[in-house]
């Protein structure tokens, strides 16, 4: 824990709530707008031991209701069910840290409150007044905010009877004493604070938190001293290893696809067994009839696994998971216990419930659902708003008016909802990909508003732009946007890596935004012819090869008036992308409509013209160019250094693609095989099923999970019935009399070892090797430079054969001789990157300096937060039918009108705000404050900060930050428990005022 950590004082709490309120109309950063308004017709009130609650949604015991503001921002957002967290003996826990990992299903290595048990009570009983005080001084309907305290314990009997806890169970009872002493300062800084009727009993009703290993005497002992001997509603929180390892791990592994995590025999051993907990409950309903009292489960607990992921201390041996596969396993496990009682067993549920499924989980029959993974993610507290929504359209649906209603009158029952859950795509594990969403920029102190898209666009594409202008249905504005940056807008509308939107700060909201689809619908657009100017009058440029590379590099010089000829052995323009990318992926017509610009520019094409053979540098330097762009790709397929790779019947991958393009009918035979995992084995097997109908197998040394290919290739692949072999790696080519007869493979294993990038390793498997019968084998491995033209140029190459660059310029040793794309460098990339390394060449002979601009945006702030808080699904682009995928028509259409803009609606507009950090900071210690740019040196108005003393140093911050950094190391940090601080409020007023003193940095909005 950090040593900061620690509860800021009553007085300054809620001065920092009504001084905020006055001033900015928020509290803790919520804005009043975005306050969830309780519903005077009680359409979604249900009854919680014997009271009614507004809502059936809350916070589960968690990092959400550790301290007093958590609580109350839940509340502020829809929250009626308090979970609080669990409060145990040992009350001095030094918790490794970082503790939580958000990054998709959940994880965390802590266990129950890091304050002490007096604070815990403190911070509960302050909560407890400051929604009172709310209550009132908003105006909210009704007398009571409808609100339950659930208190938590653990872990053991002997523990719950240690002087501590029985003070704390005693305090909760009568915490009259402490609601007095609170509004004494409640009073200094809220009028109306004594004529508050704030009850004294904090909560009737407690969860029993049995810790991993608890076992069921100890369990049923701690209940029934609950219910016997403090009078207290009890539910006993249930571990999902209940379900019993077949039924789970089948879940987990099989139907999720969480192969990846292990769950440990041990945790089925010492856990709770299905046979003992049903005489248990059993014996527990009856103890609570006999006093009056309501007794039941609460599903579930985080289910235990092994560390094997890279985040926390890897002394930490055991971490534990929660989130959506946890979801599917305890519906299973809440459906199997619902009709072992009948129906009659009273349960709550905590486990990866979302907006989306709560309606399903009231229908089954929860009492209550709580979340906690869920809250974690961007949008933080506000994602609680889209629960009550989801409710409403539920509710109405069912043509009903009330949540008791709509209970009674779904058909659907739990037994139903668990068979669908194990098949919904929202808790696959193949569905979503979370694992690249921070980029390389580093976090400065300051201005660290930039949209994670545009900083992984190589070509900085203004995505939030053009999004904004389709969405406000101004075309012209966005082809002008996307045209600005773009040399090649068609080509990458349609075939760009998108590595953009793996960034996009959407994938941890539903998915990322569509941005390559709507850029296609862009380029599609008529533009106007590309200006010309004369900035580079005089220059002459020799350009060897038009790839994307070279295309964009003759673009950018020709427009600004350079003299521009490009050299290109083929007898076509595009280099891979208008020779060997498939024209199901990027039509002729497409590409041309990218080469024309070039032509109407004053570009010489000179086609047929091979480096090394037809002429030399030295031939160019003589012919009076000043500069020569050498963006030549690489032309030789590698092979695997099998005997017989050249065979018949055996060939390269870009021969194969090269030919199937320009011929589009070759006989391959029925029976193809295609080794590689990457975008060009994709295409390979692709355009083979077109070719032959018959069997196309891929074959790959590890797991489709881990292929490097676009995932949506991948779909594809799989979609048009191309088998993948998995874990089988290739041993020999089978040849007789020189004709192909199979390949021989040998089956690989992960044995849980990873290699240094955390990806898994596969080891051969010993025994019998298999073969795969094949007409054709296409060998799709990866690609080569061809240099032979620069023997005698003394020109720097690298280790791997290819040439040394500048990162920034693209020069390289030899003066005025330029070299990118997939020449240079770090070898085959992407055609943006080549278009990138070209665009960056001609600026630099064209001496540009790059301008930042700062961006000059008016934002609603209230309605941005809500908006980035809200799960939207992605437009899904139109594609063609599969039974017409059998020729090289397009598969992929463009979106129409209504799509495009419905998609790009959906964009959160990082170049205005971000504050990500913000909203998945449970202990709100992150702030936003706002500066005023033309009088403190900063470029943007909104910055954030840490309250130190308010950080726990959980990480989560870390998780959603776009940036390499870490929010709550990186940000000024505030400290209140300092002379003279009298609220956050004015601390964070402080920090805008002393702003420029402290050094400036990081990069305007574009
Ligand atoms: C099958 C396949 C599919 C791919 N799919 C994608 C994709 O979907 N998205 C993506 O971003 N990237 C994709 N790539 C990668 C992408 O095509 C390349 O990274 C990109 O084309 C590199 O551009 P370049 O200009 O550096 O080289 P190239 O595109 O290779 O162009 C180089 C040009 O130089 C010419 N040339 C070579 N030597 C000479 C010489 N001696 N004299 C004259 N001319 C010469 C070549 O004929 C060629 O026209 C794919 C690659 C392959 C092989
Ligand atoms: C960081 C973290 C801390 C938690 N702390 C507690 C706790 O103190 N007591 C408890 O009973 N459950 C605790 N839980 C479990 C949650 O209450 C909840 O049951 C579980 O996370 C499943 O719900 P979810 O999938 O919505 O996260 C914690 C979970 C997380 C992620
Ligand atoms: S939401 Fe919009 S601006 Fe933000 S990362 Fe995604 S596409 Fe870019
Ligand atoms: S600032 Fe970051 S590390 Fe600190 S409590 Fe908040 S989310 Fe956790
Ligand atoms: S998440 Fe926070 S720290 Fe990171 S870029 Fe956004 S505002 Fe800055």
């Amino acid at each position: 824990m950090s040593a900061l950590f620690q509860p800021i004082a009553a007085d300054q709490l809620f001065a920092w709530v009504f001084r905020e309120l006055e001033t900015r109309d928020s509290v803790f950063g919520i804005p009043r707008r975005n306050f969830y308004w309780p519903r005077e017709d009680e359409r979604f009130a249900t009854t919680v031991f014997g009271q009614r609650i507004g809502t059936p949604f809350g916070p589960a015991a968690g990092p959400h209701t550790q301290m007093a503001q958590n609580i109350v921002a839940a509340w502020l957002c829809g929250a009626r069910y308090i979970e609080l967290k669990t409060v145990q003996t040992l009350d001095e826990l030094d918790v490794s840290k970082p503790c939580i990992d958000m990054e998709d299903e959940g994880y965390n290595v802590e266990w129950s409150q890091e304050l002490r048990v007096h604070e815990s009570l403190e911070e509960y009983v302050r909560a407890w007044v400051l929604i009172h005080a709310l209550h009132r001084k908003l105006g909210f309907p009704g007398d009571s905010p409808d609100v339950v305290f659930n208190l938590s314990v653990g872990y053991d009997l002997d523990g719950i009877r240690q002087p501590n806890m029985q003070w704390f169970l005693d305090e909760v009872q009568d915490a009259g004493s402490h609601v007095d002493g609170l509004v004494e300062y409640l009073a200094r800084h809220y009028a109306d604070a004594h004529g508050l009727d704030i009850p004294h009993r904090l909560s009737d009703n407690v969860t029993l938190s049995t810790m991993h290993g608890c076992p069921p005497g100890e369990i049923e002992s701690i209940s029934t001293y609950l219910m016997q001997e403090r009078g207290l509603h009890t539910l006993v929180k249930c571990n999902p290893t209940l379900l019993g390892p077949d039924r789970l791990r089948g879940i987990l592994h099989e139907e999720l696809g969480y192969t990846d995590v292990v769950v440990p025999d041990a945790a089925f051993g010492h856990d709770l067994k299905y046979e003992d907990a049903v005489p248990m409950l059993t014996n527990l309903r009856a103890v609570a009839e006999s006093c009056g009292l309501e007794f039941g489960v609460k599903l579930s607990n985080t289910l235990e696994v092994e560390n094997l992921r890279q985040v926390f201390d890897p002394a930490e041996k055991t971490m534990y998971l929660s989130g959506r596969p946890l979801h599917a396993i305890t519906v299973n496990l809440a459906s199997k216990l619902d009709s072992e009682f009948d129906g009659d067993l009273l349960m709550s549920f905590s486990a990866g419930a979302n907006c989306f499924n709560s309606p399903d989980l009231l229908a089954g029959g929860m009492q209550t659902v709580t979340s906690c993974s869920d809250l974690l993610k961007t949008g933080g507290y506000l994602r609680m708003l889209q629960y009550v929504e989801c409710l409403d359209d539920a509710i109405d649906n069912a043509g009903v008016a009330t949540l008791a209603e709509f209970r009674e009158a779904s058909p659907q029952t739990l037994d139903d909802y668990a068979r669908c859950v194990v098949q919904d795509p929202q808790y696959k594990k193949s569905t979503f990909d979370t694992a690249h969403t921070k980029t390389q920029r580093q976090l400065e102190n300051f201005d660290c508003i930039k949209p994670p898209c545009v900083d992984e666009c190589p070509i900085s594409q203004k995505v939030p732009k053009y999004m904004r202008a389709v969405r406000q249905g101004n075309d012209a504005k966005a082809v002008e946007i996307v045209r600005e940056d773009n040399p090649l807008p068609c080509v990458l509308g349609r075939v760009c890596d998108h590595l953009c939107e793996q960034t996009c700060v959407r994938n941890h909201l539903d998915e990322p935004v569509a941005i390559r689809d709507v850029k296609r619908y862009i380029a599609d657009l008529p533009a106007p012819a590309t200006a010309r100017s004369t900035e580079g009058a005089g220059i002459k440029v020799a350009i060897i090869g038009a790839g994307p590379g070279g295309m964009a590099a003759a673009k950018e010089l020709a427009a600004a008036g350079c003299h521009v000829e490009v050299f290109e052995q083929n007898q076509r323009a595009g280099g891979m992308v208008g020779g060997v990318v498939p024209e199901y992926r990027l039509p002729w017509n497409i590409f041309e409509k990218d080469l024309q610009p070039l032509e109407a520019l004053g570009v010489v094409f000179h086609y047929g013209k091979a480096a090394g053979t037809d002429f030399t540098l030295a031939d160019l330097r003589n012919d009076g160019f000043d500069k020569i762009l050498v963006l030549v790709g690489a032309q030789r397929s590698k092979m695997l250094g099998l005997d017989n790779e050249d065979s018949a019947g055996v060939v390269d991958a870009l021969a194969f693609l090269r030919r199937a393009r320009d011929e589009q009918t070759i006989d391959i035979g029925k029976r193809i095989g295609v080794i590689g995992a990457g975008d060009t084995a994709m295409d390979c097997a692709r355009v083979a099923k077109r070719l032959s109908k018959g069997d196309v197998t891929l074959v790959y040394r590890r797991t489709v999970d881990q292929m490097p290919a676009d995932r949506e290739e991948i779909r594809h692949l799989l979609e048009e019935g191309i088998e993948v072999v998995e874990l089988c790696k290739p041993q020999a080519i089978r040849v007789d009399d020189g004709e192909l007869r199979a390949l021989v493979c040998r089956h690989m294993e992960y044995r849980g070892d990873r290699d240094s990038s955390g990806r898994k390793v596969p080891h051969e498997v010993s025994g019998e090797d298999f073969e795969i019968p094949l007409d054709t084998l296409i060998l799709a491995i990866s690609q080569g430079p061809v240099l032979d033209f620069l023997d005698g140029e003394p020109i720097e190459l690298n280790e791997q054969g290819y040439v040394v660059a500048d990162p920034e310029t693209f020069e390289t040793s030899l003066s005025g001789v330029y070299a990118g794309g997939d020449v240079a460098n770090a070898g085959p990339a992407s055609i943006v990157k080549a278009a990138a390394a070209g665009k960056a060449m001609a600026a630099h002979i064209l001496g540009r300096q790059a301008v930042r601009r700062p961006g000059a945006y008016e934002v609603d702030v209230a309605d941005l937060l809500r908006r980035r808080s809200r799960r939207q699904w992605r437009t899904p682009s139109p594609e063609l039918s599969l039974d017409r995928r059998t020729g090289f028509d397009e598969v992929v259409q463009t979106f129409d009108d209504n799509l495009v803009r419905a998609e790009a609606e959906r964009c959160l507009e990082c170049d205005t705000f971000c504050s990500l950090c913000v909203s998945v900071c449970p202990n709100l210690a992150l702030q936003t404050y706002e500066v005023d740019p033309a009088a403190s040196g900063l470029q943007q108005r909104y910055q954030v900060a840490v309250i130190a003393d308010l950080c726990n140093e959980c990480g989560n911050c870390t998780t959603f930050c776009p940036t390499s950094g870490r929010p709550y190391r990186d940000k000024p940090r505030l400290f209140v428990d300092r002379e003279g601080v009298e609220s956050i409020d004015t601390l964070l007023a402080s920090i805008s005022a002393s702003a420029p003193e402290l050094p400036a940095a990081g990069s305007p909005t574009s």
